[in-house]
């Protein structure tokens, strides 16, 4: 057994030493207490900087979450002890991959895990978007409903409009598929790569060469674009002007592609009908703008909050670590 000081400055006896920065389900922490002195961040809140730079002197191996800013400048720190940032998550934009390679770090993901879970979450979204969920909800909550009337929140059907993808990765491709078989949907989509005719025709899906040409078939646009530089305000004052007057905007990607105060305009002008957010640019923060309409349904980024997604999730970092301390490559490597 290591003593606490050991465990404090992540030294061990032959074990490699891990620090998770979050409370994790218990059958991970179980799995990697087999094989890691693991150390579990005891406050289940973000480290900090300063509490990250300790964690990369101190521990072999890090496990950290999209509450985690590894920037450059930590990452390029001399003196670090951590090889592998082996991240709780799909995305990892939170992470700078180019410093973690100059680092000689190793970095991973958990790309599979949460497919379902997300792919259910953008339905669930939709639904709630086109349906007016939350409006009903908050009515009922206050004690403001009168009784049922034929014209009371309509909404609108889905079943033979068009979803329109953006991104046509594993989560896009897995929510096309349940939302053509439970809601009846066509699929349209564009992203940087076509995919395969194979591919195009199980979703019977149509290929969209340019954002503007999706945006103007689509009556929901969902996006699932990863976060970054690359994508950041994808949806803008201009591409939202050219999305229908009836089109719904979902995201369950990351909260960087919206231009938050230009939807909040286009929403509060219904220059677009609704929208179905579950990130957000400054998480926690959600802009008044938007919290103060009606025709936006806010989640708090749940699209992988299941006990099944959430444990596959550390099962699959689990299994990056191991590949990595037996010298394999591990299966998610992204740095
Ligand atoms: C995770 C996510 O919960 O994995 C992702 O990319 O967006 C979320 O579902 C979170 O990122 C965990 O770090």
């Amino acid at each position: 057994m290591n003593s606490p000081a050991d465990r404090q400055i992540g030294r061990s006896h032959g074990r490699p030493s891990v620090l998770v920065t979050r409370r994790l389900p218990a059958s991970v922490l179980e799995r990697l207490r087999e094989t890691y002195d693991v150390t579990v961040n005891p406050d289940d809140r973000s480290l900090g900087r300063e509490g990250l730079l300790s964690a990369l002197r101190s521990f072999d191996a890090l496990s950290p979450t999209i509450t985690d800013k590894l920037d450059a400048e930590l990452l390029r720190t001399p003196g670090l002890r951590t090889r592998i940032i082996a991240n709780f998550g799909a995305g990892y934009e939170h992470i700078d991959l180019a410093a973690a390679k100059s680092a000689n770090l190793v970095v991973t993901n958990t790309p599979d895990a949460l497919t379902d879970a997300t792919a259910e979450l953008t339905l669930l979204l939709i639904l709630m978007a086109s349906r007016r969920a939350g409006e009903g909800e908050r009515i009922v909550r206050a004690g403001k409903w009168t009784g049922w009337a034929p014209t009371q929140l309509l909404g609108s059907d889905v079943k033979g409009k068009t979803l329109g993808l953006v991104g046509f990765g594993r989560i896009a491709k897995e929510a096309a598929r349940r939302v053509r078989a439970a809601l009846g949907m066509r699929i349209a989509y564009y992203s940087r790569s076509r995919a395969s005719a194979d591919e195009e025709a199980a979703l019977n899906a149509e290929y969209c060469p340019t954002l503007a040409n999706l945006l103007a078939v689509a009556d929901v646009v969902s996006l699932h674009c990863p976060g970054g530089q690359e994508t950041r305000h994808l949806i803008n004052a201009q591409t939202l002007a050219r999305m229908k007057p009836t089109a719904i905007l979902i995201n369950t990607a990351r909260g960087s592609v919206v231009d938050e105060e230009a939807l909040a305009n286009a929403l509060s002008l219904r220059q677009i009908a609704a929208a179905g957010l579950d990130v957000y640019e400054r998480e926690p923060a959600v802009p008044h703008a938007l919290t103060e309409l009606e025709n936006v349904v806010l989640l708090p980024h749940l699209g992988s909050a299941t006990l099944e997604a959430r444990t596959a999730m550390g099962m699959q970092m689990a299994d990056n670590l191991d590949a990595f301390f037996n010298g394999r490559t591990p299966p998610n490597r992204v740095a």
